[in-house]
């Protein structure tokens, strides 16, 4: 039998470092040629899980693209910034119960995931039904506790301080038809600090929230909702600047 030398001709390779040489290439290809997903970012506010979004998802070979802002609230902040990146925006009505329209923009701009960042409208239930598993809500608190109709914003933290929890959070779940009720995918825990009010209770968590909802994106994008948990807590683990604060808070009496 003739060996077949490795040499720099491909096709005079052995069959084994041939297949692995094709098996590289191939690899590389698919990488390449995956198109980043296409994430669609409904706001009501200031923006600034927006901002972390478009700032972790701005180089071309990142998982995802922000591919539209929509807001029901024309003067949002959150448009401004959506503008100054460069992405498209479109402005839905108040009420955000126009669901022909919501499913029209976002299938015209292509969009495989959305994400609530601070949008403080209940989304219609034909278009949670058409994206089902690939909307995603971020929310300021430790859910399942402290959410649901009316809790949102200020309110939340309001509701954390009254009930002495020791420890509030980030959640980012799946949208269903009910608030704040959809599977949980990740979640980080945020001290509460004696002398908190819900201004600084809420600067805290918001730090939080801009960490994990990109790391929760990131990761849907590589590998969709079922491994999210586990990959988003690897990219991202115990905070260093929040993990001391944690460990005050579960000592300070
Ligand atoms: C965030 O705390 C978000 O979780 C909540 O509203 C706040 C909005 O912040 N739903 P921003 O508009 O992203 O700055």
């Amino acid at each position: 039998m003739t060996a077949r030398l490795a040499t720099g001709n491909p096709w005079q390779l052995g069959d084994w470092q041939l297949f692995r040489r094709l098996a590289v290439c191939a690899t590389a290809i698919f990488l390449l040629s995956v198109p980043p997903l296409r994430v669609a970012v409904l706001v009501s506010g200031h923006g600034s899980n927006l901002q972390a979004l478009l700032d972790a998802f701005r180089e071309p070979s990142a998982p995802a693209t922000i591919a539209l802002v929509i807001s029901n609230k024309a003067g949002a902040g959150a448009l401004d910034r959506a503008r100054r990146a460069s992405v498209p925006t479109a402005t839905i009505a108040e009420d955000g119960q126009d669901a022909a329209t919501l499913l029209a923009l976002l299938a015209r701009h292509g969009v495989g995931l959305v994400v609530l960042a601070g949008y403080l409208k209940k989304v219609p239930a034909e278009v949670v039904a058409a994206f089902r598993g690939r909307m995603l809500n971020v929310h300021p608190a430790l859910l399942p506790c402290f959410g649901g109709v009316g809790m949102y914003g200020r309110r939340v933290h309001e509701a954390v301080l009254a009930s002495g929890a020791r420890i509030s959070g980030v959640t980012v779940h799946v949208v269903d038809e009910q608030y704040d009720h959809g599977r949980i995918l990740a979640q980080w825990p945020v001290p509460v600090r004696p002398g908190d009010t819900a201004e600084t209770l809420a600067a805290r968590v918001l730090e939080a929230e801009h960490r994990l909802l990109p790391a929760v994106v990131g990761a849907f994008a590589r590998c969709g909702a079922e491994p999210v948990c586990s990959l988003a807590a690897e990219a991202f683990g115990p905070a260093p600047s929040l993990q001391p604060e944690f460990a005050d808070a579960l000592t300070v009496a």
